[in-house]
């Protein structure tokens, strides 16, 4: 198998290309990413060097370098992660998210069609989306014990989008099932909630916040804070995606989520809470940090997701709770604050210049 792996510096990208290198030896992992401020080589610095892979740095818009890339590795299989990911800047920056999250997929499904040229077999497309498409749930159920609402998120809940990332996420997830009905593509579209874990950039909710209270900076919650997300561990996300690229329907969709819905208050206070007992810091002593600023344009309120069709099909459940697998990762970002530093300081994009100019 000669498995390409688009977004592979990215933060999912980066664990599911680490967990795929040591899980296939026998497997060529070829990760193609453009390295763009998401994208850091140093997220994959234990198995750089290792014999079955192969990092490439280029863009899925450029679709003469994919066919070459098709072409030159003999690619079988493509897991497609590569995307700008954060919702934040699609609203100040839609173009950028629909040229790489719409035209991007376009341009790898089409370069993927004209190298198998009809030769199915072996072949497989897994299109790695977000659980955003399919737009906002109630909260009809705000106080107690989760789950705040009573609908969640199926395979057949009808798209309904409101950023420009999730909508260009909903419009790359239609090409690619249209690729599978049109052409007859042995593809899957996978939708999975919230991702968390080391390496995540921090600009997300949870390392931004970390960032912040090791720097002593305002925790800035968007309202009042009582927008509810589904968190999975990014490992659980990662072990999910090698099931279904492996053992999926071709043509479907799976959901991927953690049924561990928590409020964006609760994360942020239960996050003061490990960091300061993590730093033997006096108890509650970063919460005068939280800090509520003016909301997000179009918050979506709830997401909540139903993985039980691939809990019965593939026997997936998350392993991860969402108090140890935050415990982790607030370690992990304790452990390794160089990292962190040279993101702050840009220095990781120095390293990008200089290690891999582009071809
Ligand atoms: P990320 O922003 O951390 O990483 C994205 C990676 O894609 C980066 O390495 C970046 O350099 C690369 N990239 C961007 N544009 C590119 C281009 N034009 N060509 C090649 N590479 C390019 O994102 P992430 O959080 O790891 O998300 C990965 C995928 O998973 C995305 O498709 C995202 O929509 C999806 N997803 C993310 C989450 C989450 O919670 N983070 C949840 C569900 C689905
Ligand atoms: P984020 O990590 O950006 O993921 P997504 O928007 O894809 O869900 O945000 C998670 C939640 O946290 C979301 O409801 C927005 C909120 N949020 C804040 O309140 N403050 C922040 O600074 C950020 C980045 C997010």
């Amino acid at each position: 198998m000669n498995l390409l792996i688009t977004g592979g510096a990215g933060f999912i990208g980066s664990h599911l290309v680490r967990f795929f290198v040591n899980k296939y030896p026998e497997y060529r992992i070829i990760n193609l990413d453009a390295l763009t401020y998401a994208g850091n080589l140093s997220n994959l610095r234990d198995i750089e060097s290792k014999q079955n892979y192969t990092f490439i740095r280029g863009d899925v818009c450029d679709f003469g370098k994919m066919c070459d890339l098709f072409r030159k590795h003999r690619i079988d299989g493509v897991i497609h992660l590569a995307a700008e990911s954060h919702v934040d800047r699609s609203i100040s920056d839609p173009f950028t998210f629909a040229r790489t999250n719409v035209m991007g997929t376009l341009s790898l499904l089409q370069a993927a069609k004209q190298y198998w040229n009809g030769d199915w077999q072996d072949k497989r497309f897994h299109h790695i989306s977000t659980d955003e498409v399919y737009g906002a749930l109630a909260l009809d159920k705000p106080e107690g014990d989760p789950p705040y609402g009573s609908e969640f998120f199926r395979e057949t809940t009808k798209y309904n989008p409101h950023s420009p990332y999730s909508a260009s996420k909903a419009a790359s997830d239609h090409f690619v099932r249209a690729y599978h009905d049109t052409y007859g593509m042995p593809t899957l579209v996978t939708n999975c909630s919230n991702n968390y874990g080391p390496y995540q950039f921090p600009e997300k909710l949870i390392p931004l916040c970390i960032s912040n209270i090791l720097l002593g900076k305002p925790l800035p919650i968007y309202g009042k804070g009582e927008n509810v997300r589904d968190w999975l561990y990014v490992e659980d996300h990662a072990r999910a995606i090698d099931l279904i690229f492996h053992r999926g329907n071709t043509g479907d969709t799976y959901n991927i989520g953690g049924f561990d819905e928590r409020k964006n208050i609760d994360v942020v206070r239960l996050l003061i809470s490990t960091v300061d007992r993590l730093l033997g810091r006096p108890e509650g002593m970063s919460q005068h940090l939280i800090t509520y600023v003016t909301n997000r344009a179009g918050h979506d309120l709830r997401y909540a997701i139903d993985s039980s069709k691939l809990r019965d099909e593939l026997g997936w459940q998350p392993s991860t709770r969402f108090e140890n697998g935050l415990e982790t990762t607030v370690r992990w970002y304790l452990d390794n604050q160089a990292w962190l530093d040279n993101i702050t300081s840009g220095a990781y994009m120095q390293y990008h210049a200089e290690a891999y100019r582009p071809r």
